[in-house]
């Protein structure tokens, strides 16, 4: 096979592993090995446990392995059998130095950076998959150049847009694909090559080609417009609870103006995951380094009434169960930042839970898919929590249920068992609106939820 047919990944993470597979699997002439330096994540990638959860991942992963997608540890010999390289390895927000706790921390991009001028033989193309702060391709471009070897590598940018949950979905029909590159001959060349991975199964008219820069800040301006929505829907939320408005009719009628439109707007304990904050707060960062602070604050305004709903919603708990917790036992369903994945990262429930254990609650724990990373996540806190595989154990004895994450599987829950097997009263609190509120108060609960009056059963 030659080696511009040969793909290699270098991270195979939420993004590395299924982008990927959709490649792999949409593309059979191509052969796509993904790599990483952790060899746990490489071993379950070869195995039937998979290292992450993802809807259709499994069996689309199943249906190539072997075959054309591969996964290894040896980067090196990666490197130097393949034409093309997509590097998506994490990019978390820095916490130490210039920049820290806003900019991007590049260290892991650049060890790729520094691996593959080690290792090639030959020119390449670089592809960034990672979020990364504007400019970061220029300079990925310049290190790469500092081989001295005479080799030439193209640099392209094609951020990932797909969320977590419904990653598969989102690649095989992605709204849009979006290439960036140099505007010189090689630099249009490497484009189209890249271009013509996606025309395998994506539309043209879904793939754009800008250069380089737009292509970066587009990624972070979608995750800073998206968590925009949510802390703009959020905000509201505390003003409905307030004044008797109901967050969820405000959002059905502001969201069918078709100018608006309806999705993202859905009120809850507030955003997580990986990207949202991180980005934000990148896209702070470069706002302050080149002199904006107007914009700059309008956008951290993002992060900060997320961070108000998350404190918002443990507030409102301890009031409500006659300010304290301590002693009582809580049921935590839910701890993934959201429904149809096993990843915590950023989640509003390590929040929460980590709040309420410094209240001495004790906490229970149950999520379909998250428990180990809930432990990971919780390891060290102070307090008493366990994590429980059943929700009806969860519940069982509890003060009050909190819904952390939106899984489909808790409306389908028989809550007048649960209601029957806990102390009372008994108090739900619906960080994310998923329930029949009225129902729940009907059998006997006290109910909470976002942005909108509670159902209390107090005189
Ligand atoms: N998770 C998402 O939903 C999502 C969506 C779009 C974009 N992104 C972006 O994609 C990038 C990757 O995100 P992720 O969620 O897949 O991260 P991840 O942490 O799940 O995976 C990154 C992987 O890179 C590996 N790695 C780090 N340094 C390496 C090196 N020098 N050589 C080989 N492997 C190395 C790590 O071991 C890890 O397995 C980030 O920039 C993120 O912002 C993520």
């Amino acid at each position: 096979m030659k080696k511009e047919k040969n793909i290699l990944c270098i991270g195979a993470g939420y993004v590395g592993g299924p982008t990927m597979a959709v490649i792999a699997s949409k593309c059979p002439e191509y052969k796509v090995t993904v790599a990483d330096i952790d060899e746990k994540k490489i071993k379950a990638w070869n195995s039937d446990r998979l290292p992450i959860y993802e809807p259709g991942l499994s069996d689309l992963v199943k249906g190539v392995r072997g075959k054309n997608l591969f996964f290894t540890t040896d980067i090196a010999k990666g490197i130097r059998e393949s034409g093309i390289i997509f590097v998506s390895v994490n990019t978390p927000t820095k916490t130490f130095g210039e920049g820290a706790g806003k900019a991007a921390d590049l260290q892991y991009w650049e060890k790729t950076a520094r691996a593959i001028i080690e290792y090639a033989e030959d020119s390449k193309i670089v592809v960034e998959k990672s979020t990364l702060p504007l400019r970061a391709a220029e300079a990925m471009h310049r290190i790469l150049h500092s081989n001295t070897k005479g080799l030439h590598f193209e640099v392209i940018s094609n951020p990932e847009f797909m969320a977590e949950g419904s990653a598969i979905e989102d690649m095989q029909e992605p709204d849009r694909v979006l290439v960036g590159g140099m505007r010189t001959a090689n630099g249009k060349k490497a484009m189209d090559r890249i271009v013509s991975i996606y025309s395998h199964w994506v539309p043209k008219e879904r793939i754009i080609t800008t250069n380089v820069w737009s292509s970066e800040l587009s990624k972070l301006v979608a995750n800073a417009m998206l968590a925009q929505r949510i802390s703009s829907i959020n905000s509201i939320s505390a003003l409905c609870e307030k004044t008797d408005a109901n967050v969820g009719e405000v959002a059905k009628a502001v969201g069918m103006d078709s100018r608006i439109g309806p999705k993202f707007l859905r009120a809850s304990v507030g955003f997580g995951g990986s990207c949202f904050k991180k980005d934000i707060l990148n896209l702070v960062y470069l706002c302050e380094y080149y002199n904006l602070p107007e914009v700059a604050a309008y956008w951290e305004g993002v992060v900060k009434i997320n961070d108000f709903q998350e404190k918002r919603f443990v507030k409102n708990i301890v009031r409500n169960m006659f300010d304290s917790v301590a002693g009582k036992k809580i049921a935590v369903f839910g701890f993934a930042f959201k429904a149809d994945t096993g990843d915590t990262r950023e989640s509003p429930a390590i929040y929460v839970s980590k709040m309420l254990l410094e209240e001495k609650a004790e906490l229970s724990i149950y999520d379909p898919e998250a428990l180990d990373n809930a432990e990971k996540d919780l390891a060290g806190a102070k307090g008493r929590f366990e994590l429980v595989r059943d929700p009806y154990k969860c519940a069982k004895d509890a003060h009050a249920v909190l819904i952390l994450t939106e899984w489909n599987e808790f409306k389908k829950l028989d809550f007048r068992k649960i209601y029957e097997s806990m102390e009372k009263p008994a108090f739900i609190f619906d960080g994310r609106n998923i329930l029949d509120h009225k129902g729940l108060y009907k059998i006997g609960f006290n109910v909470f939820p976002i942005g909108s009056s509670k159902m209390s059963h107090f005189k």
